[in-house]
């Protein structure tokens, strides 16, 4: 046998792999069938709505083209599969796409579902199915479109202190993302704006098999007061599926004062999040555990660790706007008792606020 043979009897042996192994999860040629019978009228056959045709322009709101790659790869096939079974109402779209339960198997579903996924390029894009829920502490690591309000609230001894973050984060091109966020803080005495951040983040790498995704991300945070020296903040953040109902995030964040950089810290942190049910809006428990270690060993306990036991409350139907509550408790020695946490998120590349309540 030429190594020319070699090789191709190899690629062909690899194909047929590739092909049994996604035979077995879903068949592509069943889910097209059902497509170009069922759907395709309003969809369009290739997934993108023809808005000449009168069937599609009755719509409000049309539908999104299912062709585009940026659409395509960012929501999760289960929550299609959710749509397509029980109709876009259920997930706080429309009512005139209509539920197929009745009339598709699941199997059906999923093989079209799957089929649907095949109708754009999606290999350079990240998977929605990677967008996992926010963590309080830990930092996420797909590129979402998001508006989160962050409110905590540091319990000590006489001298409260409330801390209240609005972030802005935009998808940038395939994988990146700019985030923005403004930092107010009130310690009774005095109530301003107390820091700007600016920053970058970028999905290096991810693994639709073991559904895990890793980034790297690069802030500075700018202080109100210039007698403050700013901070320069990289951090790489990684999410991963252990199964259908937990999941897991880490990031490692490092905090360099512009200043004099050892004076910085880094921080560890990891989250694990029960999605019991495919339901959007439901409640889900998670647990997070952080550490925070400064370059420079300030005598003492060296490595501070906190535990924040934490509830998510996904609030409209699809889960775009949802709710995180947790309690941040210290589990070695800090200068505040507790810290209550409140985020209000909104994914807004699923629509309004308003949408789906
Ligand atoms: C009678 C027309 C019609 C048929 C038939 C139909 N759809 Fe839809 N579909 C729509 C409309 C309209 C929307 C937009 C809903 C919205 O954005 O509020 C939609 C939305 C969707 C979405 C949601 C996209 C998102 O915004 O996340 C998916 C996925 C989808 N359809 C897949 C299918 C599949 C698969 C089939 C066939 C099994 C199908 N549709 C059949 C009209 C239809």
């Amino acid at each position: 046998m030429t190594a020319r043979h070699a090789v191709s009897l190899t690629t062909a042996t690899f194909l047929a792999f590739v092909a049994t192994s996604t035979a077995a999860a879903a068949d592509l040629a069943n889910g097209q069938r059902i497509f170009e019978t069922v759907c395709a009228a309003c969809h369009g056959p290739g997934g993108r709505p023809d808005p000449d045709s009168p069937v599609v322009s009755a719509f409000d709101p049309l539908p999104a083209d299912l062709s585009d790659p940026l659409f395509n790869s960012r929501e999760p096939a289960g929550d299609w599969e959710l749509v397509v079974k029980n109709g876009g109402h259920a997930l706080g779209l429309s009512a005139q796409m209509p539920a197929q339960g009745d009339a598709l198997s699941e199997a059906d579903v999923r093989d079209v579902v799957a089929y649907v996924k095949t109708l754009a390029d999606t290999r350079s894009y990240p998977p929605g199915e990677m967008n996992f829920f926010l963590p309080v502490r830990t930092k996420k690591a797909f590129p979402e479109d998001e508006i989160v309000w962050k409110s905590r609230w540091d319990g000590r001894d006489g001298e409260d202190v409330w801390r209240n973050v609005l972030e802005v984060e935009k998808r940038l091109g395939r994988r990146g993302q700019g985030l923005v966020e403004v930092i107010h803080e009130d310690d009774g005495a005095t109530s301003e704006i107390t820091e700007v951040e600016i920053g970058y983040k970028h999905a290096l790498r991810w693994n639709a098999a073991t559904q895990s995704i890793l980034s790297g991300a690069l802030v500075v945070a700018i202080p109100t007061d210039s007698d403050e020296p700013e901070e320069v903040i990289p951090y790489l953040a990684y999410g991963r599926a252990w199964s259908d109902r937990w999941v897991f995030q880490g990031s490692l964040t490092a905090a360099f004062p512009t200043d004099d950089a050892g004076s910085g810290e880094a921080a560890v942190a990891g989250a694990v999040h029960y999605r019991w049910t495919p339901w959007p809006r439901r409640v889900f428990p998670g647990l997070e555990l952080t550490a925070t270690i400064p370059f420079r060993d300030p005598g003492g306990d060296r490595v501070q660790f906190t535990v924040v036991p934490q509830l998510r409350f996904g609030l409209t139907r699809g889960g775009h706007v949802a709710l995180n509550l947790g309690l941040e408790l210290p589990l070695s020695d800090q200068s505040w008792d507790y810290r209550a946490h409140v985020n209000l998120l909104w994914d807004f590349a699923d629509g309004s606020f308003f949408k789906g309540w």
